[in-house]
This record gives C-alpha cells, structure tokens and sequence, in this order.
C-alpha cells in the first residue's frame, strides 16, 4: 500500500478527527487542519495519544492544504463554498475527498437538502477545477471511527468520482477503516444518493440505538 501525506480540513471535528486517527494508525503522514491553529494542534496532539509513533502534524487549513497529497474536506455543509474557494488555490493537481453530508434536522428528524449544485461534492469540484474530487467516507460514524481500532469490517465504503487515479486513492484508503478496499459507486454525481443517504442511517440509529452503516452485498472478496 502507498503511503499518502493526508491534509484533512476541518480535522477538529469528530469526522476528521476520526478519520484521520485511523490513517495516522496505518502509516499515513496526517495534518490536521482547523480555521485556528492552536485548535489543530490540540486535536493532533489527541491522535498522537491515540496512535504513539504516528506522524501527526497541524496548521490552518490552508497551509495544510499546500503540503499535502490528499485532502479530505470534513467541514459542515454550512459554509461549505466559501471555505472550498478559499482553498482552490493550494488544491492544484491535489487528490481531494469530501464526506460532507448536507443534511437538515427538523420535527421529524434528518433529511437530504436540496442542494443547488447536485451534491456538495459536485459544488466542491466546480469550485475546484484544477483538483481530482472524489467523493467518500459518507457514511462511516465518527464514534465508530475513534471509539476503536478494531477495522469496521462489517461495513463498505462507497467511493464515486470522474477521475480514475483519485478514486483508486480513496479506494485504498478505505482499507484503513474497513480492512478492505472501498467499493466504487460509480460517477461523481452518485454524490446525490450517497450524501442524503446518510439522513437514513441518522434514522436508523435513532430508531433502533445503534450506529448504522452500509454493506453491499453481492461482490467478489
Ligand atoms: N459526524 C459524523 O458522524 C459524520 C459522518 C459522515 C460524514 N460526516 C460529514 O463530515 C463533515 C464533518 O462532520 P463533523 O461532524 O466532524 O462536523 P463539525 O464538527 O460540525 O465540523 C468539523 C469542523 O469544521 C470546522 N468548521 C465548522 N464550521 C466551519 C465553517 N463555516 N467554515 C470552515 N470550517 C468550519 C470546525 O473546525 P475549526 O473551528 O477548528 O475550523 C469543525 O470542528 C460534515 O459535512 C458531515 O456531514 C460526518
């Protein structure tokens, strides 16, 4: 397996915080970004706890953006575009990942948005033209991600894009959270299923308390 610098913006969060744990564990070189640089840090210092001998490093987003081969875009689709064209100019010829989910929450719980550019991560590649965006990780929990090491074998990640070299990276990097390779989903406008998708597992788990996930069925091992 190739081993990637990964930038992952938003990385305070609970998705990219859990993500990014679960690269760091495989041997990847993972920089943390946050809109403030001591908020990254504390979040890096939390995976190196997690993950002694792993390479965390941080910074603002920008600047982790700039050093890294990989990005993957874990910020709330709340001011999504805006913080996606402020990176444009660092993400040239860079592999670039979103999980981002536009989801509501109203008197009857999640729901898809309607998004005006199809998918967020449709908006984030016109955003960035000069980028390879791939789509993924939508639907892998960030407590499953952190809670523990232990591989989520019993769920798939769904991997959609147009470009066939960052879709193999997105593919690959799968394997640190499920121990196998991602499943590809098809052209990035898949993006318009898988990210809405989540509001059903969002319902799942609150019908039934579990943390929910998605398996495919029916393909070679
Ligand atoms: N949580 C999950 O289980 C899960 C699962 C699958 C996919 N996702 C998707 O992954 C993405 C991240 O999820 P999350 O739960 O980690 O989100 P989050 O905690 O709400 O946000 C992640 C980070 O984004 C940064 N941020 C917030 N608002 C911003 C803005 N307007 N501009 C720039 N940065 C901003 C914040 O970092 P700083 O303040 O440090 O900059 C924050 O810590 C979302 O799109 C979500 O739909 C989440």
């Amino acid at each position: 397996m190739s081993t990637y610098r990964i930038a992952v913006i938003g990385g305070t969060g609970p998705q990219g915080r859990g993500l990014a744990y679960r690269w760091a564990r495989a041997g990847h070189t993972v920089l943390i970004g946050s809109r403030s640089a001591e908020r990254a840090e504390a979040t890096a210092a939390e995976i190196r706890d997690r993950a002694p001998g792993a390479s965390v490093a941080s910074g603002v987003n920008d600047a982790v953006a700039r050093e890294a081969e990989v990005v993957l875009l874990a910020v709330p689709y709340d001011g999504h575009d805006a913080l996606v064209a402020s990176l444009a100019p660092v993400l040239a010829d860079t592999t670039v990942i979103s999980c981002v989910n536009p989801l509501g929450f109203d008197a009857q719980g999640p729901y898809g948005l309607d998004v005006p550019g199809g998918s967020a991560a449709e908006e984030a590649a016109s955003l960035l033209p000069d980028a390879h965006l791939v789509a993924a990780f939508h639907h892998v929990s960030a407590p499953s991600l952190w809670k523990s090491s232990d591989p989520l074998a019993h769920e798939d990640v769904l991997v959609c894009g147009d470009d066939d070299c960052a879709k193999a990276v997105a593919i690959e990097l799968a394997r640190c959270v499920t121990g196998r390779d991602g499943v590809d989903a098809g052209r990035l406008r898949m993006a318009r299923q898988l990210e809405p998708l989540t509001a059903v597992l969002i319902s799942v788990n609150k019908r039934y308390k579990v943390r929910s996930g998605v398996a495919i069925s029916g393909l070679p091992r």
